[in-house]
């Protein structure tokens, strides 16, 4: 959510920021500007400034029309906006009454109003609606009281309340951008003769490999040729270093019209890494990342999982999963809901918090509300040196690489492939599973690749299917069991992407009211369990039989040779035979599919869907 970008070097302060911002887009989309600073014709430094409301290509041809100066010192910004329309005015940059600070901001500044209110009365003009225009006002009161940027950063953090990622800089110190940072993430890049900040690693990775990771409530420094973290109170932090092991290629669309089209099809090699690694050479199941005891681990007694968005549909999947492999009983829990309704925690609960991004604002505050209550968190996530993780007293990392696409597709896949290892884990640890039962899953996870790319090579059939139903206004899902959080994904995608209607029901409770929505030709999408020795099967048939039974045109989704959902299916779409807990990593690939080529299709973005960010840093 809001996409930040600094940057002093030797280099184009327009180019590199301009080009982190198109990296950083998916965080937000609404406006985009930069500023740099210049040298007055006088000598004395100036701050330059564009910003447009709408997507970069906007602020892009204003640069066109009024070109900025030729400097290396720059910092940029895209928007997700919270206060204030998403206009030209409430664009970022902001600047204090002199123009002498410019200030790019990213979460929610809470007491701005009181602060603006002071501000006001001492004559300060404050023209957008924005929380951010106070940090403006507020450090160019403290530069203008004789201290540097740096100072004036710290001075001004302790009296803000709320979220914030601010990066700044002064017309009069044309070598150094300063940042800070609390509950909203910034990362340093770290460049010969140049460095850089970014929201993530994206911003800079054109350039440098090398990052350093911030911690709460710090104020970092950059110049030419240095990096100085302190503390809000200016003591001097010593910040973690890390190497970056995704490359440029893997922030490309590598020929695809869409990153999401890239990113679901990129899903069989994603699955393949996240699970690389993980045997022992006698077999047993590893997780490197675990951090937990054995001990700890035998003695949780209850599971929560967490998450937003489709990482709480990877969560319901997981619950089926956990369950029935370990015999501990699991919630799954929105981590927007988790923390106020008082939930029943202790040191017995493992709460499992899954993000691809590893900043979720919500699910943020739900682990460190877990945390006071004793409960160990253990983090899924796939952004290495986010928040969450960091956070956390446990990580399984996914290694999808980066997903750009808001929309997350190979983020989902992987997640999934997280939750079996850890309830696989559980189960050689507690003793629940045999040794062979558990290499037994391993093997099927380890074809899920292969069985990805079969489902991937019928893409055609579905891009078909899409187009035919491009004026529907109202699509419906059906799954049961582990299908169930498939269709509500389903759904999820398609209201995310093409902005149809979809809703997702669970098979069962159809009768008990949705099939009131059913009348001729209302396309519903089924998610048929493979047959087994259980009855879900033959009662998801049921299923079809009755939503056929009023008019309702079926596309079936049923593993290969199943003549059954064949012969009333009026659209079938076949899965390779998989047991049916691991059902869900295939049958999700056709839904993105069908979301993805609808909404091209209909013209929209698909990987800037309207209103959405990526990464949601606001609660
Ligand atoms: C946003 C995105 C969703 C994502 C959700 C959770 O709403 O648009 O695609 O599923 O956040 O994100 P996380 O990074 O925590 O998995």
């Amino acid at each position: 959510m809001c996409g930040i970008v600094g940057y002093v070097g030797h280099r184009s302060a327009q180019d590199v920021v301009v080009e982190g911002l198109r990296r950083l887009e998916y965080r937000g989309y609404d406006s985009a500007g930069v500023a740099l600073v210049a040298a007055g014709p006088d000598g004395a430094g100036r701050v330059e400034w564009r910003k447009r409301a709408g997507k970069l290509a906007n602020l892009e041809k204003l640069i066109g029309e009024e070109p900025l100066p030729e400097v290396t010192i720059g910092i940029g910004h895209t928007r997700w906006a919270t206060h204030g329309a998403p206009n030209d005015v409430n664009a970022h940059p902001h600047l204090g009454n002199r123009r002498r600070v410019a200030v790019v901001h990213n979460g929610i500044i809470e007491n701005f109003d009181d602060l603006r209110a002071r501000l006001e009365d001492d004559d300060h003009q404050l023209s957008s609606e924005t929380d951010t225009e106070v940090a403006a006002h507020l450090l160019e009161l403290q530069v203008g009281s004789g201290v540097d940027l740096t100072t004036a950063m710290q001075r001004v953090c302790q009296v803000l309340e709320g979220a914030f990622t601010l990066v700044a800089v002064d017309a009069e110190d044309p070598d150094r951008v300063v940042a800070a940072r609390r509950n909203s993430p910034l990362v340093v890049g770290v460049g010969e003769g140049e460095n850089f900040l970014g929201s993530d690693v994206a911003a800079f990775i054109e350039h440098t490999r090398e990052a350093l990771e911030l911690g709460q409530d710090q104020v970092v420094t950059i110049t030419r040729d240095g990096v100085a973290v302190t503390d809000f109170h200016g003591a001097p932090v010593t910040p973690k270093a890390y190497h970056v092991d995704w490359d440029l290629s893997a922030a490309e669309k590598d020929g695809h019209d869409w990153f999401m089209r890239k990113e679901i099809f990129e899903q069989p090699h994603a699955v393949a890494d996240s699970l690389l690694g993980r045997r022992t050479r006698t077999g047993a199941l590893q997780l490197d990342e675990m951090r937990l005891s054995d001990q700890e681990l035998r003695d949780i007694d209850k599971i929560i999982i967490i998450a937003a968005g489709t990482s709480f549909y990877a969560g319901m999947v997981a619950k089926y999963a956990i369950e029935h492999w370990t015999r501990i009983p699991v919630e799954v829990e929105l981590s927007s809901e988790f923390r106020y309704r008082d939930p029943i925690l202790d040191y017995s609960t493992l709460v499992v918090a899954i993000s691809q991004s590893g900043e979720t604002a919500d699910t943020l505050q739900a682990i460190r509300h877990a945390r006071t209550q004793r409960s160990k968190v253990l983090a899924i996530c796939n952004t290495n040196g986010s928040t969450i993780p960091r956070e956390s007293d446990a990580v399984i990392y996914t290694h999808a690489g980066p997903e750009i696409g808001v929309a997350s597709t190979k983020g989902f896949v992987t997640q999934l492939v997280a939750c079996y290892l850890l309830a696989l884990y559980l189960a050689q640890v507690k003793g629940t599973r045999y040794g062979d039962e558990i290499a037994d899953v391993l093997h099927q996870l380890e074809a899920i690749p292969a069985h990805i790319e079969t489902v991937l090579s019928r893409a055609e059939a579905v891009y078909e299917l899409a187009r035919a139903h491009v004026d529907e206004p109202t699509v419906l899902f059906l799954g049961r069991h582990a299908g169930y959080p498939v269709a509500l994904e389903g759904a999820l995608k398609l209201k995310e992407l093409a902005y149809i209607h979809a809703e997702g029901f669970a098979g069962g409770e159809l009768k008990h009211g949705p099939i009131a929505l059913i009348d001729t030709g209302q396309p519903v999408l089924c998610v048929v369990p493979p047959r087994g020795r259980d009855q879900l099967h033959g009662k998801m048939l049921s299923a079809i039989q009755e939503v056929r039974a009023r008019g309702a045109r079926t596309i079936c989704l049923a593993e290969e040779g199943d003549t059954a959902v064949a012969a009333i299916a009026d659209t079938l779409i076949e899965l390779p035979r998989v047991p049916v807990l691991l059902q869900p990593l295939l049958a999700v690939v056709p839904l993105q599919l069908f979301a993805c080529e609808l909404a091209t299709v209909k013209g929209h973005d698909v990987d800037q869907p309207r209103n959405l960010a990526k990464s949601v840093t606001v609660e």
